[in-house]
């Protein structure tokens, strides 16, 4: 019970990783709000939640939308009352040469991967700030160290992760806002 009683955002969390960090904390104690744009997978997830004894919502969310980012955690912090815990683990890839790659391809990867981390880390810092606590998790890759063929956006924007977690780790240690990354 290592996170006991603490309020967690997972992002992404219908199912792969993000699931599994979501119920993995539900285990050690923790609430949990599933985020993620598939709300019935999500609904799911909830549900194995809640058997473990703990609180948990879903919320539909685009991290790639400020407004959406914006909404889910003003609903979290409304039905929970704080926020002790993110997760910033949505992400997706799209494979193709770079020469092949269009603009949307590049927009949606990084805007998911790189842009959706920042909107939530601000999002919910600001209200970390105001708590004077809390901790968040940026999953990032190894193909955020190295190049990999025919993976330009997803690598740029993994690599973008390491620097927004740094960057953010020794903006907001001050605040006693501890920001780590997985794969730094
Ligand atoms: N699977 C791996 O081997 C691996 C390795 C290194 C890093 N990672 C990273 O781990 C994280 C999770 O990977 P996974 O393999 O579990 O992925 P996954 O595809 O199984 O799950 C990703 C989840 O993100 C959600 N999602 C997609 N777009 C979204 C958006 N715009 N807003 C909110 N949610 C959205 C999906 O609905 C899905 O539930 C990603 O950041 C990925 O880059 C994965």
């Amino acid at each position: 019970m290592r996170l006991n009683d603490n309020i967690a955002i997972v992002t992404g969390a219908a199912q792969g990783i993000g699931r599994a960090v979501a119920v993995t904390f539900a285990r050690e104690g923790a609430d949990v709000i599933v985020s993620d744009i598939n709300l019935e997978l999500a609904e799911k997830v909830v549900d194995e939640i809640r058997a473990l004894g703990r609180r948990a919502q879903a919320i539909k969310a685009d991290v790639s939308k400020s407004s959406k980012v914006n909404q889910m955690v003003e609903q979290a912090v409304n039905n929970f009352g704080r926020i002790d815990i993110l997760v910033n683990n949505a992400g997706v890839n799209k494979l193709l040469p770079s020469d092949d790659l269009a603009e949307s391809d590049w927009d949606w990867v990084t805007g998911i991967n790189i842009k959706g981390q920042f909107l939530c880390s601000q999002a919910v810092g600001r209200q970390m700030i105001k708590q004077k606590q809390g901790k968040i998790v940026n999953i990032a890759s190894m193909a955020g160290h190295y190049g990999r063929p025919g993976g330009l956006p997803y690598c740029v924007s993994k690599g973008g992760v390491l620097q927004l977690t740094r960057t953010l780790a020794v903006e907001w240690a001050e605040h006693n806002i501890n920001v780590r990354g997985s794969q730094l």
